[in-house]
């Protein structure tokens, strides 16, 4: 079972959709309600999910810093976080949200960061699938008290120095003592023969898995027009790779 799938590369590389398609065909392929993790800064997964997200954990962490005082009579602190925390995640009927939004601090604010912590993770166990959109530097898998990653997937562009990029992420996630299951590299918005990739992939013998992934109109358009990628008709072509790509991990 694939479990938790993390997907990271830089800005652009088409992260999000990736996520959010893989939600879906994750949730049609179990039937089970999938939780999807939002964990760039620079979020937008909500969009692609066609999700509107009202708070993040990162406008949690603040509110609770400055009401420190405010924990209702009779509720203890841990309990009060926990039902906040409930409050952050958006509800969908095959998937659960969860936005982290702008990072943590210089500043120790380790108390909340502590309990907001614990409880991802044990909001993460509850399910059996969980998918999280990174941000290049991975801030928030290194700081994950359980730091096993079934399935990684590196998006990069199809240029050699976009593939560097996604070789130095692996490695990156490696060194943050991030347990990674399967690596896979993916080149995405590729444009022409998938062949003429095939060279640039092999520079990337550090992956385990190699997928290309076309450039798709279907999604521009639904860029351009500011609808949710998650809504792409069940015959587009991206969609049923990525369907494929779902039943490997
Ligand atoms: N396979 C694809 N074909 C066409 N456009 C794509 C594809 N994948 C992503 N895009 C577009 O690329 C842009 C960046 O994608 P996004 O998923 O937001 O990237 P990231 O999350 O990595 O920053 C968006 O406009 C998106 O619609
Ligand atoms: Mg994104």
């Amino acid at each position: 079972m694939s479990g938790r799938i993390a997907i990271a590369g830089k800005g652009g590389v088409g992260k999000s959709t990736i996520a959010a398609l893989l939600v879906r065909a994750l949730h049609e392929r179990t039937g089970k309600v999938i939780m999807a993790v939002d964990a760039d800064p620079n979020s937008n997964l909500g969009e692609k999910l066609g999700m509107r997200v009202e708070r993040t954990i990162g406008d949690l962490r603040e509110d609770l810093l400055k009401k420190a005082d405010e924990v209702p009579v009779g509720q203890s602190k841990q309990d009060f976080v926990r039902y906040q925390m409930q409050l952050a995640m958006v509800e969908g009927s095959s998937f659960d949200l969860l936005t982290m939004g702008r990072p943590e601090g210089p500043g120790c604010y380790c108390f909340i960061n502590n309990i907001l912590r614990i409880f991802l993770d044990q909001a993460m166990e509850k399910y059996d699938h969980v998918v999280i959109d990174n941000e290049a530097g991975m801030e928030h898998l290194s700081r994950r008290t359980s730091k096993h990653i079934d399935a990684f997937l590196v998006v990069s562009d199809d240029t050699k120095i976009g593939v560097e990029t996604a070789v130095r992420i692996l490695s990156l996630a490696k060194e943050m003592g991030i347990e990674v299951g399967r690596s896979t590299l993916v080149l995405n918005k590729v444009k022409g023969d998938v062949h003429s990739v095939v060279k640039v992939v092999a520079q990337a013998s550090k992956f385990e898995h190699a997928v290309v992934l076309p450039f798709d109109r279907d999604v521009e358009k639904a860029s351009i027009e500011g609808r949710p990628v998650i809504e792409l008709p069940d015959g587009n072509s991206l969609y049923l790779m990525i369907k494929a790509l779902a039943l490997e991990l």
